[in-house]
């Protein structure tokens, strides 16, 4: 497994829980000298267990030394990141195409070099291209399997994925992937069997599916807002629908994380290079974009037009629960607005604290919940991790200068926050006013 970050690892220890003799190579060492004494690089639910498992066991290890992991390797992953390029919006595919240069060195003949990482279509013909030009002899083959699991629940989803894509175009190709997920297909886990192009563009096809689904909702939220409707009910009444379906229909303050802003950035570029514009992702990213500024303005409004000199808790950094990914996370774009516009930021985060002190300076670090909302004018929510889900609601109010709670993930009730004589603004719904009860 070449890449040992969010998916690298998490594949790599699965595959080992699966039987299979696993090593996951990265080039940064901190992180695989970590992995050698046993610490996780990365927070993800359940990972620490099945990690130590499979190294207790010996079917799992790291190291830095391609060379010598590719000594009989049968097949190769390719799991090393694909972030935005600078300046135009392309995936960036430096580091693939590094790790193809250094795998087409040292790899076995007849391995197969299987693409994890999400890359643009096309990607996979020029991999197989240049391992023919670099080592002919070796006679190394190309599949694509784009990667679908969700941070904080990635074992999980990779364990008892939805499906399973591959483009393969050869038989032998084919039948080793199949033996590789063979304890899936046990399952009855659906495998898809297509082209190298057509695996990659499910992968960015899914994501900007994904992206469009929840930007339309947080549009509609928007004008549930203006007309006095509930978003939430609403996305009750069109989840049941069996075309639509009910998940990721949660209004929020904009998607953000590691894959979504950069895969349709990437796959808008596809489009506009060959003439075949995709202007619905156009527009979604574009849309996307504006909210998290339209976040800012909620909140400032909320404060009655000004947050120069007050003081914002906010819960919650990363882009979702159960990560410490701080990747493309809303909070980086709210965060330094709010500042700008003069308040105090006092934060907290389950798990992304230690990660989010890489993007922000001038902020007040707190250990918890309460210590974040203590002496703060208002409380802001940013993420909905479980533990923010069941606050003590008068030692809320006690701890609050103000009791005024911004909720962009709706975690609760008006009613009850009405009751509790809390002002409560959440998304695309009314607000309610207890103060003045
Ligand atoms: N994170 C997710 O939830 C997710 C889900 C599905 C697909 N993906 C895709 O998977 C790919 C990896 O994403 P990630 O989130 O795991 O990235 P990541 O940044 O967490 O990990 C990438 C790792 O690759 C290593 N690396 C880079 N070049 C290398 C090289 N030449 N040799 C060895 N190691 C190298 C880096 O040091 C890093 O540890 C991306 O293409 C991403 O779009 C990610």
């Amino acid at each position: 497994m070449v890449g040992a970050g969010y998916v690298g690892l998490v594949s790599g220890a699965c595959f080992s829980e699966f039987g299979w003799d696993v090593v996951c190579v990265d080039n940064d060492s901190t992180k695989i000298e970590a992995l050698v004494q046993g610490k996780l690089p990365i927070y993800e639910p359940g990972l620490d267990d099945l990690v130590k498992r499979s190294v207790t066991e010996g079917r799992l290890s790291f190291s830095t030394d391609l060379a010598s992991s590719l000594i009989d390797a049968q097949i190769i992953f390719i799991a090393v990141g694909t972030p935005s390029r600078r300046g135009d919006g392309h995936a960036d595919l430096s580091y693939v195409f590094d790790a193809v240069s250094n795998i087409s060195m040292y790899a076995e003949p007849n391995a197969l070099v299987v693409t994890k990482s999400t890359v643009p279509v096309g990607t996979g013909r020029d991999i197989q291209e240049l391992l023919n030009k670099k080592n002919p002899n070796s006679k190394l083959l190309v599949a694509a399997n784009p990667e679908f699991l969700r941070e904080g629940s990635a074992i999980e989803d990779f364990m008892r994925p939805d499906r399973i894509i591959i483009g393969a175009e050869c038989e032998k190709s084919k039948n080793l992937m199949k033996e590789v997920y063979r304890p899936l297909f046990l399952k009855a886990t659906p495998i898809v069997f297509t082209s190298l192009e057509t695996a990659e563009m499910i992968k960015y096809a899914s994501n900007s599916f994904l992206a469009t689904k929840i930007t339309l909702m947080n549009e509609f939220a928007d004008l549930c807002e203006k007309v006095g409707a509930n978003i939430q009910d609403v996305a009750r009444g069109i989840g049941l629908d069996g075309r639509i379906g009910g998940k990721f229909l949660n209004a929020g303050p904009g998607y953000g994380g590691s894959c979504f802003p950069k895969d349709t950035a990437a796959v808008v570029k596809t489009g506009q290079d060959i003439n075949s514009p995709l202007s619905i992702v156009e527009q979604v990213i574009k849309v996307n974009e504006n909210r998290k500024f339209s976040m800012v303005q909620k909140i400032i409004d909320s404060f009655g037009g000004s947050v120069s000199g007050k003081t914002v808790g906010i819960l919650g950094l990363t882009f979702k629960p159960n990560t410490d990914d701080m990747r493309d996370s809303p909070s980086l774009v709210i965060i330094p607005e709010l500042i700008r516009a003069g308040a105090n930021i006092k934060v907290f985060d389950p798990e992304g604290m230690e990660s989010a002190h890489n993007y922000f300076t001038n902020l007040i670090w707190c250990n918890d919940a309460y210590e974040t909302m203590k002496d703060s004018d208002a409380l802001v929510i940013l993420t909905e991790w479980n533990q923010f889900r069941a606050l003590d609601l008068e030692r809320m109010r006690s701890l609050l200068r103000t009791p005024l709670v911004i909720d962009m993930r709706n975690i609760y009730n008006p009613e009850d926050m009405k009751s509790a004589l809390f002002d409560y603004i959440s998304i695309g719904r009314e607000p309610v006013y207890g103060s003045k009860e």
